[in-house]
Parts: structure tokens; sequence; C-alpha cells
């Protein structure tokens, strides 16, 4: 099955490092970062899970939650779990699923027979405070994902849902943004400021 953008983020209940879960109750209220990876004692996913570890200030300010899964067992999960730590300088601190039955793997779409079909691609799900899917990527394995732009992109949406804004090419956050087509210049004006039409239907301000 494919999740698209805008669909319910599938429901499921599985064993992870910090217990058995029921997912929409465990991200209850919050945004999440939903991601897979291939294996566990893999050099890319170690890296991956590392600074997954180590961004958790950042997810939190932003009232979201990381959450892993791979197709390995618990028992490698929490064996792997020291090597995550050694590698990201921060002890493990969001949950990694165990999916042995690849049932939740199946579910999210996330393994490609292309790839290699025991085990999962890179795929991230950032799902919002109504389970929502917001955004999905797919890497190969032998791509390590840009956390920096996971968490740029969360940036992105949680200010164009605030304002009725949206973010231009290689925005980040402070840059300026650009004024929905739905308002006209001339409310943009008293609504934002610096606010500069390149083109009619074109219109930068500054960040609100
Ligand atoms: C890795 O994490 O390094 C990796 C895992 C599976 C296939 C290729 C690379």
């Amino acid at each position: 099955m494919s999740i698209r953008l805008g669909d319910e983020a599938p429901n499921f209940t599985a064993d992870t490092t910090d217990g058995p879960i029921d997912f929409h109750e465990w991200k209850s209220g919050s945004w999440a970062v939903f991601f897979s990876h291939p294996n566990d004692f893999t050099p890319v996913c170690t890296t991956e899970l590392g600074r997954t570890a180590a961004l958790q200030d950042e997810f939190t300010k932003r009232n979201v939650k990381a959450i892993a899964v791979s197709v390995d067992s618990l028992a490698d999960h929490n064996g792997w779990a020291p090597d995550i730590k050694d590698v990201g300088g921060v002890p493990l601190n969001f949950p990694i699923i165990a999916d042995p039955d690849r049932a939740v793997s199946m579910t999210y779409d996330m393994l490609h027979p292309g790839e290699d079909d025991t085990s999962t691609v890179r795929s991230v799900f950032i799902i919002d405070p109504s389970n929502k899917v917001r955004l999905t990527l797919t890497y190969p394995k032998s791509v390590g994902r840009n956390f920096d732009e996971i968490v740029r992109v969360i940036d992105a949406l949680q200010l164009t849902d605030a304002s009725p804004v949206s973010t231009p090419v290689d925005w980040t956050p402070g840059d300026r943004v650009i004024v929905a087509t739905s308002v006209s210049t001339e409310e943009a004006k008293k609504r934002f400021t610096d606010v500069e039409e390149v083109k009619p239907y074109l219109r930068f301000a500054a960040q609100p």
C-alpha cells in the first residue's frame, strides 16, 4: 500500500526498545518522525540513529517524537544500542520498533524488492499531531539521510501551518518567506513586514 501526503498514518501495535506501543497512542498530540533503516549493526544506519539521538532536544523543542523501525529483533536492537551511543555521543533516547514479521514495514511500503527484499529501505514519514502524513522521503540503502533537512522541513511545515505563507527554494529558518497567493499585496503589507512584490504572484516577506 502506498501512503500519500494527506493520508492518515496507519496505526499499528509493535514491540519497541521502550516496550510495546500503539503508534497513535504513543504519538498522541505530537508530530512524529517515523523512519526505517535497513539493518542493525550496519555503518550508515549507526550514524543515522546516532544523529537522531543527538537531535533529541531539537525534536522536543518542536513537539516532535522520533521513532525508528527495522526488520531486526528486539534483542538485536538492544544489543546495538551501545554502538548508537558510541557513534552519536548520546544514549539511545527514542524507540526502535522490532518488525521481524515485516508487518509494519509492509503497511508503510518500506520493503523495496529491487533494493533487497529482506530489509527496509531508508523511508521517512513526517506525521502531524492529527496523524496526517505531511512528508515522505525514500532513500536507497547506500545513502545516509540528511537529518538537518528533516528538522528544516518540520520548521517549514510548522511555519506554513501557522501563517498563510510558503517557503522558497533552499529556505532555512530566518529567511524570507513567500506570501500565499490568497493574500492580496495590500493585505500582505498590513499583515507582514518587508513585503517585496517581485511578480504579482511572488511576494516575499520577512518570516512571521
Ligand atoms: C548501512 O547502514 O551501512 C547499510 C545497510 C544496508 C545496506 C547497505 C548499507
